[in-house]
């Protein structure tokens, strides 16, 4: 009886083209967010507020840079004016309005709210740690239906609309907690903190208990850059972020998720039949170096940023099945260990001649001159520009 109204809810619905699942709930109902971790996991809960993911997305007052503050009106150059407009409604925003900022290590994005969709929209301009200046920022969609997987934990659809535009629009949808919290790599944790003693184990996710090629796999469901043709955001353009296979469901850390609509989803560099050697078009155009050095090499370095996975799986170390994200990048430390510290990862294998310089250079562009190191590992690496994850430590506005 109860299977009997669903379809006929879904079925209606359909007539509208809209999706809407019948019983599709609040993804918070699930992902209870990182808070009510604390309390048993003190020492992973720790060192995880010790690392960026616990500070992807935060309230204006606890994240913005003190910087942003000071230079709001103008950087001091010609073209120095700050943020002014909303890049979806182009309606006039001030500091104030901020309601959270996106970033802050390398760079940082602002969000206010959208009128026409009650989500939320970027601002026109974003600072730029390494050259202390504002750039123009154009990204014309809603911040929760183009960046939402990536930058928050546990997202849902909600609702998709079918019959707008080409190929129709995600029209509400929700998520556990703002970034990149625990259940990003774990999974929904509300079975696992209900569960006997003797069922923990069993009610969570631990990337070190999957496969090799697998835990990198956690990983790079954010780390990577891709084009989602499925699903499209607020405004009916391609996300660039996977959500679940279908409305009403959130990826859980384990999935595969490179195995969701295929025809749809184009992932350079995962994807048999999409090579990281191929000239893309839109905005996945020059996403890889194709130049002569990369082609001698027969090595494609990542030339945007937030592409970590797509470089790594064209490494030795991955290809040979002896390497995970997790065996340099460690989010925690506890129970007597250290948390694993990255620059000293290659010394354990290799000899001393093995730099991060060298080995890793800065190629994958983030904001201005300023660059991420790539996964790559090739033997006859290029030259690389400046460092984003070498800027010193940031100073926020109190
Ligand atoms: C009420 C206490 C409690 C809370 C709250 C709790 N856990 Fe656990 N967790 C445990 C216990 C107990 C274990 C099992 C430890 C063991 O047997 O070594 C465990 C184990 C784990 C493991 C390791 C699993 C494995 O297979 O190695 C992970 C990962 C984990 N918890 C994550 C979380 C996350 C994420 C949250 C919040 C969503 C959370 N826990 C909340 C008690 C808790
Ligand atoms: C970026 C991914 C990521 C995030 C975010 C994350 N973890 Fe983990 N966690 C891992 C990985 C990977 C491991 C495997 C152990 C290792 O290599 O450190 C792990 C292991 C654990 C373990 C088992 C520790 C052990 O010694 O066996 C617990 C418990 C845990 N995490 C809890 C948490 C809690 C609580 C949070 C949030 C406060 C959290 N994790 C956030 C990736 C993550
Ligand atoms: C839900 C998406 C998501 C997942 C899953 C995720 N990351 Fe991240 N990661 C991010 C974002 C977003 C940032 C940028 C944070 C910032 O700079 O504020 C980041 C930053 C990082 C950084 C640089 C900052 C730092 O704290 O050192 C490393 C290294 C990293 N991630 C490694 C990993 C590894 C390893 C895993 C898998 C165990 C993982 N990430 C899983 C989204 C994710
Ligand atoms: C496919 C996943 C993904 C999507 C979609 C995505 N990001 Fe990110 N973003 C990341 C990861 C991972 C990082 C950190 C690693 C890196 O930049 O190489 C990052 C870094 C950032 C940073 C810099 C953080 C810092 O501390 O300086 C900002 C700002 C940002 N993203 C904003 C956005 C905005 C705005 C959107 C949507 C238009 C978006 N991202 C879409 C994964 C994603
Ligand atoms: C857990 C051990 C381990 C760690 C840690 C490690 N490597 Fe490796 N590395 C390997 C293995 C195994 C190979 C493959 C050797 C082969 O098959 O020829 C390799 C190969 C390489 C190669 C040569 C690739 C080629 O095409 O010949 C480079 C460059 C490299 N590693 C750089 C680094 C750097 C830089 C670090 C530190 C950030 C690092 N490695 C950390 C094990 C490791
Ligand atoms: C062989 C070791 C090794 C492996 C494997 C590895 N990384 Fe890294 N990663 C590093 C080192 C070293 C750095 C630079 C750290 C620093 O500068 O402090 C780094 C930096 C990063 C950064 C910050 C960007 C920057 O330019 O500093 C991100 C994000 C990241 N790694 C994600 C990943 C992800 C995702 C994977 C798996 C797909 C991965 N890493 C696999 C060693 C590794």
């Amino acid at each position: 009886m109860k299977k009997h109204v669903a379809v006929t809810a879904v079925t209606g619905a359909l007539m509208l083209g809209l999706i809407t699942v019948a019983g599709a709930t609040d993804p918070k109902g699930e992902f209870i967010g990182s808070e009510k971790c604390k309390s048993c996991h003190s020492e992973e809960y720790k060192s995880w507020k010790d690392t960026w993911h616990s500070k992807m997305v935060r309230p204006r007052k606890d994240g913005i840079l003190k910087e942003v503050v000071e230079k709001w009106t103008t950087d001091g150059t010609e073209k120095g004016e700050g943020p002014t407009t909303g890049n979806v409604t182009k309606a006039k925003f001030k500091l104030d309005d901020v309601r959270y900022v996106v970033g802050s290590r390398w760079k940082q994005r602002f969000l206010v709210v959208n009128d026409q969709t009650g989500g939320m929209q970027f601002l026109n301009k974003q600072f730029n740690r390494y050259t202390n200046k504002w750039e123009n920022y154009g990204n014309a969609n809603d911040w929760n239906t183009n960046c939402g997987t990536c930058h928050t934990t546990g997202y849902r659809i909600l609702e998709y609309d079918e019959k707008f535009g080409k190929h129709g629009r995600t029209v509400k949808d929700s998520y556990g907690e703002m970034g990149v919290g625990c259940e990003a790599c774990h999974g929904p944790g509300n079975l696992h903190i209900k569960s006997q003693k003797a069922d923990k184990k069993k009610t969570i996710f631990n990337p070190a208990n999957a496969d090799i090629k697998a835990q990198s796999k956690v990983c790079g469901y954010c780390h990577i850059r891709i084009e989602n043709e499925k699903f499209m955001t607020a405004q009916g353009n391609p996300r660039e972020d996977l959500p679940a296979p279908k409305v009403g469901d959130s990826y859980k850390a384990g999935d595969d998720w490179t195995k969701w609509y295929p025809e749809q989803a184009i992932i350079p560099g995962v994807h048999a039949d999409q090579p990281a050697n191929k000239e893309y078009v839109g905005d996945l155009k020059g996403l890889f170096k194709l130049d002569d050095h990369a082609k001698g090499n027969g090595i494609f370095e990542e030339a945007k940023h937030h592409q970590q996975y797509q470089g790594f799986l064209q490494s030795k170390h991955y290809l040979n099945g002896e390497l995970s994200c997790v065996t340099c990048h460690s989010p925690h430390a506890g129970k007597g260990k250290l948390k694993k510290v990255q620059k000293e990862a290659c010394v354990k294998c290799h000899d001393a001649s093995f730099t991060l310089d060298r080995y890793m250079p800065n190629t994958g562009q983030t904001a201005g001159s300023l660059f991420m190191r790539s996964h790559t590992f090739g033997k006859n690496p290029r030259k690389g520009g400046a460092g984003a994850g070498d800027m010193g430590p940031v100073n926020y506005y109190e």
